[in-house]
């Protein structure tokens, strides 16, 4: 291969330019010439397509969001809008592509792949919802952002005797609420892959820390949950004076998907931008590369974006022994 591009789609999060800056540098020791597609993959279909060079990277690895912008992109669905993208590529004279994003880009990465263009994945979606990964690039850096949160709002409630109802990101995985409710010493951790318990359950729930002389309560709630925090925060608020702790609700948001990343993510993302560029211009494609134990490993795209990373449900039993 001769030039190769690289491109960040879907939610932002911490680390997209540490990967960036992996790929650039990694394809250009190899004496392959590197392009930057601007906002995912609407520029590759506007054709917003331009070199990267070494200096275009440097100084932005400890940066969160990403240089090269990103988008939500729905008509990429659409095979002929894919074609456009697909020509802009070859009138460029780009023979493969790197794709850093969560699992509806992988699926955008696979169906390019299936039209004849090697096409390599990175994980990376604070949700850690992609199947065949350990971790994705950000996840890490979400979950200091929450625990820290987590650990101010505990002051708070400690101090005025309250309940607190934390809500995290994550869409339709508990993993952002689970690991940093067990990291965060929370008395309650709501995922939508545990149904339940019922409203009046977590009111028990609350009541009893009170009476085990805790001086709060802490539930951490996965933003999938069902029936939801809202619900959860009006029964608790209509029985405040029977619970013995009155309800606050903080809704994290976007807090969760800036800022500067960890070492833990600009190693990953270092490590997988480079495996990437190995693997594809060794003629591997269709692929992503996924953290599995220590070792990184190439995972086909297909396998990936099949089904949802289970939650290790051995860590929610773990929590409910923990509050
Ligand atoms: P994430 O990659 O963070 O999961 P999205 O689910 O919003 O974010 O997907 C990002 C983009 O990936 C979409 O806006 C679209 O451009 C592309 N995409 C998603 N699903 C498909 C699909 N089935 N085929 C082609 N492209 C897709
Ligand atoms: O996938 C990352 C994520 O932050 C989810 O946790 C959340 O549900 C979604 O993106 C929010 O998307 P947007 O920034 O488009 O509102």
């Amino acid at each position: 291969m001769k030039a190769i591009a690289v491109l960040t789609s879907g939610g932002d999060g911490p680390g997209l330019n540490a990967v960036i800056r992996s790929v650039t540098r990694q394809a250009l020791a190899h004496g392959v010439e590197v392009y930057g597609v601007r906002w995912g993959y609407r520029g590759l279909i506007n054709g917003e397509i331009s070199p990267l060079t070494s200096r275009d990277v440097g100084g932005k690895m400890g940066y969160g969001g990403t240089i090269l912008g990103t988008a939500r992109c729905p008509e990429f669905k659409d095979m002929k809008v894919r074609r456009t993208a697909l020509r802009n590529l070859h009138q460029n004279g780009i023979e493969g592509l790197v794709v850093i994003g969560g699992n509806g880009s992988l699926t955008g990465a696979l169906a390019l792949n299936e039209m004849g263009l090697p096409t390599y994945g990175i994980p990376a979606s604070i949700d850690n919802d992609i199947n065949g990964t350990d971790m994705a690039v950000g996840v890490d850096t979400t979950l200091n952002t929450i625990l820290d949160a987590i650990d101010r709002i505990k002051d708070t409630a400690s101090s005025h005797q309250r309940a607190f109802l934390i809500e995290v990101m994550g869409r339709d995985c508990g993993y952002l609420a689970l690991a940093s409710g067990l990291a965060g010493g929370a008395e309650m951790i709501m995922v939508p892959e545990r149904p339940g318990p019922p409203v009046e359950e977590i009111a028990a729930a609350v009541s009893e820390a009170y009476v085990h002389g805790k001086h709060h309560c802490i539930m951490v709630v996965a933003e999938g949950w069902k029936p939801g925090t809202r619900a959860v925060e009006e029964y608790l608020h209509t029985y405040k004076d029977d619970l013995g702790f009155d309800v606050r609700v903080t809704v994290l948001g976007h807090v969760q998907r800036g800022g500067r990343p960890s070492a833990f993510d600009r190693l990953l993302a270092t490590r997988m931008g480079a495996f990437a560029v190995e693997h594809l211009l060794s003629g591997e494609s269709g692929h992503m590369a996924a953290l599995r134990g220590s070792q990184l490993e190439p995972f086909p795209l297909a396998d990936a974006v099949a089904k949802l990373r289970p939650l290790d449900m051995r860590l929610l039993e773990l929590s409910s022994v923990m509050d």
